[in-house]
């Protein structure tokens, strides 16, 4: 896969244009001054990689889309997924206290007001679209993929499968688990690819190769998850370690041990590459973005 380095200054810009539109969208729609507010502030803003809002910009930006026709669905894809983890991280679900380096949004805040903040987000994402500055045919297109990857058959439907699957470990059929977790991480992850590539007014062509590519890395991404609960620790990941063997998650490792688990990834790396081909150099920020999701530490 390329060198990474060409990209980072494409990536840091990009990152600051993402954190200026979550913060606009959070102090126009969010009622500054309320718990609330600062609850949803406290999910969003506090760290994160923004991996989903610069699969956006990046898909985007090959595809010749400006920068300012970005911001929205980069924005919305990564407050449905900061939504994400506070729900992911309650007591009902995976009962987690640490995220991005910081106490959880209900032991910060307190249990109500993380459910809220979650739904709040969620809602949030659908304003921000619809306010975006885009074509209204695209703007519907982008709503209708956004619904799709958070709801039952995304998104939420994985974390459902998940909480099912939780306590069986590796008593799953590689195809289950793989489909797990296409839906609670794949979804969001494919979505902002084609985020972008709506925006980018994608060809039939670009738009499967693209897919190809974010099928892969939805899983690549995944399954470092993975790998990272056991090889890591909390420090680092910001996160607690540990979690998934403590309460026997269905994971790639829990099924194919960790040496399974690598190997798995590494076709996912392969199949990343292979979907980025066509595009040659100009893929060069998606490349740099494939190999910081296999390589990534946190
Ligand atoms: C964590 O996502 C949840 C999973 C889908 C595995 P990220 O690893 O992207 O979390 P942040 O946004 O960087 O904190
Ligand atoms: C979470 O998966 C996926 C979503 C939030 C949709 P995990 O439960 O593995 O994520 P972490 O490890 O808590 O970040
Ligand atoms: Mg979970
Ligand atoms: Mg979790
Ligand atoms: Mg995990």
């Amino acid at each position: 896969m390329s060198d990474p380095a060409p990209a980072a200054p494409a990536l840091a810009a990009w990152r600051t244009r993402v954190d200026a539109a979550l913060d606009r969208a959070l102090d126009a729609h969010a009622q500054p001054g309320t718990r609330l507010h600062a609850a949803m502030r406290h999910a969003t803003l506090l760290g994160g990689k923004r991996m989903r809002p610069l699969l956006v910009h990046a898909t985007g930006a090959l595809l010749g889309a400006d920068a300012a026709a970005l911001d929205a669905p980069a924005a919305a894809v990564e407050l449905i997924h900061a939504y994400s983890l506070v729900h992911d991280d309650l007591p009902a679900m995976d009962d987690d206290a640490l995220r991005r380096g910081q106490p959880t949004v209900h032991v910060a805040f307190d249990e109500a007001t993380a459910v809220l903040a979650g739904d709040a987000l969620q809602s949030l994402a659908f304003r921000v679209l619809a306010d975006g500055p885009i074509a209204a045919e695209a703007r519907i297109a982008m709503v209708r993929e956004l619904a799709t990857a958070a709801g039952a058959a995304g998104m939420c439907g994985g974390q459902a499968f998940d909480i099912d699957a939780t306590g069986r470990g590796g008593d799953i059929a590689l195809d289950e688990l793989r489909r797990l977790h296409a839906l609670k991480t794949g979804a969001l992850l494919r979505c902002a690819v084609r985020l972008g590539a709506i925006a980018g007014a994608a060809d039939a062509d670009a738009a499967a190769a693209l897919d190809r590519y974010a099928d892969a890395l939805g899983l690549a991404f995944q399954i470092r998850d993975d790998l990272l609960d056991i090889e890591s620790d909390s420090a680092t990941l910001g996160k607690t370690a540990g979690k998934d063997l403590a309460q026997n998650k269905a994971t790639f490792p829990a099924l194919l041990g960790v040496d399974g688990a690598r190997a798995a990834l590494a076709e996912q790396a392969e199949a990343m590459r292979a979907a980025l081909a066509p595009f040659g150099a100009d893929a060069g920020v998606l490349a740099a973005l494939a190999r910081q999701v296999v390589e990534r530490d946190r």
